[in-house]
């Protein structure tokens, strides 16, 4: 296998990050020499965290599996950034059987863009398979507790924001 077919790009809004991703990486880690999560700054979606607020709280999350992994943001397309990345693999988690249809889609229009650049996907553990950056975003709003499914840090950080938006 080749260096750059050894680094795998996980793209994605990570709006937080959370542990589900992070099983994904894990998981990544026993595969690929080396993981780049790649958060997107173009987005129809419209991030609660900032792009540097997203970029810190994942950095902080996936601190503890060392330098094989890092934190960087990209804009413009996708597989243009895999190849400056000197990579050929893109990583995305697979959760449910409704991720599939998208996931089979953006797989498929980013071979037609470059056929040099394969798809893997990771199915996290089950406990995470429900989870989604929304869904955690809402249940902290609501005061509910996040703690079994993000880093302490997305916990505070989420807590801050919504006690913010509270005062306001
Ligand atoms: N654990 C927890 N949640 C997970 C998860 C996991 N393992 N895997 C996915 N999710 C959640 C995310 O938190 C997110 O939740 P949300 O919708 O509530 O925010 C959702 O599933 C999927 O979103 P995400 O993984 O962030 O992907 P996305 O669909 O927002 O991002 C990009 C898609 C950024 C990868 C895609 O738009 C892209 O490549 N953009 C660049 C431009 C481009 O090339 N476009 C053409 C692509 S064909």
């Amino acid at each position: 296998m080749s260096e750059a077919a050894r680094r795998v790009i996980y793209p994605g809004t990570f709006d937080p990050i959370t542990n589900g991703h992070l099983d994904v990486v894990e998981r990544a880690l026993q595969v690929f020499d080396e993981v780049i999560v790649a958060i997107a700054a173009d987005n129809t979606k419209h991030p609660l965290f900032s792009l540097e607020e997203r970029q810190e709280l994942a950095r902080q999350g996936l601190a503890h599996l060392g330098p094989k992994v890092t934190v960087t943001v990209f804009s413009g397309l996708l597989v243009d950034f895999v190849q400056s990345q000197k990579a050929r693999a893109i990583l995305r988690g697979l959760r449910v059987v409704s991720d599939f249809e998208y996931e089979f889609q953006m797989a498929l229009m980013n071979r037609k863009l470059s056929d040099q650049i394969e798809t893997f996907f990771l199915m996290p553990r089950d406990t995470y398979a429900y989870l989604s950056s929304s869904i955690i975003k809402e249940v902290s709003r609501l005061g509910g507790d996040i703690s079994p499914f993000v880093p302490a840090q997305v916990e505070t950080a989420l807590r801050k924001k919504f006690s913010n938006k509270g005062a306001a």
